[in-house]
């Protein structure tokens, strides 16, 4: 265990989900500041919904912070992923010219992930007592066997092998910065992650419900709801799982 910063960080040479350890730490009642736990080799990583995340041992970072946003409304809690979700994209963009964010919080460059991110909010009344933000970044892996979406590691964009040390050590200021802009400036985590959409304003085919037609983003609501401009200029609301994109 170490400090850099502001946050705590907890070293775990392998676990089946960081974001599994930390809810112990939180349920255990043995932190109550900013912490991540990082790892090596996570054995079980959790997806979103019931998928899983494929990481092999020593090549990519997987890790979770851990949060107390107590003046976040339950309402506002999207915000948090955003912040999370552009910190990666910093990242991201430090080695490779352009990522954009797939909403919700996926990180795309060109047409593949190269990242995912998992928050488990626990919400207490009409606020947020903590905050898991499970992070999975694709460094040096250079095969993916899952079939689940189009993976890509950094390596395999530009062919250079990463230190994770380094990766880590970077990634964490730029996550701390970002989750301060949470409180100092929102309106600029709420701006900057319009314009980081991947597909943000473009015609593209979706599918809702069996139903399938073009339109184009055109905003993100408070509460992490995508809102689609359909052809005819009708607008419609789409929340998590409600909404596929085509291709
Ligand atoms: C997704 O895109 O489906 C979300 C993937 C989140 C993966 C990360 S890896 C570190 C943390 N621990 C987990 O078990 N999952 C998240």
């Amino acid at each position: 265990m170490g400090k850099t910063s502001n946050t705590r960080v907890y070293k775990v040479k392998s676990i089946d989900s960081t974001n599994n350890y930390a809810q112990k730490l939180i349920d255990d009642k043995a932190i109550n500041e900013q912490i991540v736990v990082i790892t090596q080799n996570q054995t079980q990583g959790k997806g979103y919904g019931r998928n899983s995340w494929e990481s092999q041992s020593g090549m990519n970072l997987t890790l979770s912070y851990v949060f107390f946003p107590l003046y976040l409304k339950a309402e506002e809690q999207f915000i948090i992923s955003k912040a999370i979700s552009l910190g990666i994209k910093d990242f991201i963009e430090l080695f490779v010219e352009d990522a954009k964010i797939k909403w919700p919080n996926d990180i795309y460059v060109s047409d593949n992930k190269i990242a995912g991110i998992l928050i488990e909010n626990t919400v207490c009344g009409d606020n947020i007592t903590n905050s898991i933000s499970g992070i999975g970044i694709n460094i040096n892996q250079m095969d993916f066997h899952s079939d689940l979406q189009n993976p890509i590691s950094l390596k395999l964009i530009t062919g250079i092998e990463y230190k994770l040390e380094d990766c880590f050590e970077l990634l964490n200021d730029i996550i701390e910065n970002r989750y301060l802009q949470l409180t100092e400036n929102p309106k600029k985590i709420n701006s900057d992650y319009i314009k980081a959409l991947y597909r943000y304003k473009e015609f593209c085919p979706y599918k809702s419900h069996n139903n399938w037609f073009n339109g184009r983003i055109v905003d993100i609501d408070i509460f992490g709801r995508i809102i689609i401009e359909k052809e005819s200029g009708e607008k419609s609301f789409f929340g998590y799982k409600e909404l596929e994109y085509i291709i």
